[in-house]
């Protein structure tokens, strides 16, 4: 599925989810990997890095590579890291044929819809990492913790320019692993207003399947629990060290 807001709309990212918002969840992500890491200017695989703008909080810290399906994600987080290689390429199927010593997977991972997405991806962290090498994953929901349906709505002013994003995120079918959230870019600038639309399917699972599937892979994961955003989405984190 092709997604507007990371396509012909991913001009729109940086004012609908500006980079400073991530800077809590960059933190959790920095504690985790010095808690296992130790200190060091460790090497950190970003898988769906998107507008970088996690990677814009771990770039004094780390040395960062980033991956991602879209080259205008991709572009937007070069501009905004110029320190960091880009790569384009797949987590389920993207080999860069060197290792990291940890690998990141952000809300991205919310795309993978399949248990057979979730293996690929993970097996695409495995590929990457050196012996005992750590793993981050951040899924949105788990699906105990999906209330839907939802709506959540975010108003971005500007002085010339205005941006408004509303999302309705419901469970159409509650017996596969997927959800869906429609979106609505409101765009109002100089007396006109523009309305544009997108549509994302993403992967619902019971965090016991993460963690099977981590295990699976040859992890040892756990769940560390963090305070999470409006709706009941994000807070949650899934750190795993390669046995
Ligand atoms: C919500 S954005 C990530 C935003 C990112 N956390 C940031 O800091 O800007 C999700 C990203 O996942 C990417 N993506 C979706 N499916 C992917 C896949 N199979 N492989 C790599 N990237 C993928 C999209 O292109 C998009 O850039």
């Amino acid at each position: 599925m092709r997604h507007r807001l990371y396509h012909d709309l991913a001009h729109l990212w940086p004012v609908f989810s500006p980079p400073e918002e991530y800077a809590e969840d960059a933190g959790y992500f920095r504690e985790a990997l010095r808690q296992r890491l130790g200190p060091g200017r460790h090497s950190v695989l970003e898988l769906g890095s998107g507008g970088g703008h996690t990677l814009s909080h771990l770039s004094a810290d780390f040395d960062l590579t980033a991956v991602d399906l879209s080259p205008q994600m991709l572009a937007l987080s070069a501009r905004l890291n110029p320190g960091v290689a880009h790569h384009q390429g797949d987590m389920r199927r993207i080999r860069l044929g060197r290792t990291f010593r940890a690998a990141l997977i952000h809300d991205a991972i919310d795309y993978m819809l399949t248990e057979a997405d979730l293996r690929a991806a993970f097996a695409t962290a495995q590929a990457h990492l050196e012996p005992s090498g750590v793993l981050l994953i951040a899924p949105d929901y788990f699906k105990e913790t999906f209330a839907g349906p939802t709506v959540l709505h975010w108003i971005r002013p500007g002085a010339d320019r205005s941006l408004t994003v509303i999302e309705y995120c419901h469970d159409p079918d509650p017996a596969d692993t997927t959800i869906e959230s429609i979106f609505f870019f409101i765009q109002q600038e100089g007396g006109e207003l523009r309305v544009e639309q997108d549509r994302h399917i993403t992967g619902l699972f019971p965090a016991a399947t993460w963690l099977e599937l981590m295990a699976e892979a040859g992890f040892t994961a756990e769940r560390i629990t963090h305070p999470g955003y409006e709706g009941g989405y994000g807070g949650h984190l899934l750190a795993a060290t390669l046995l």
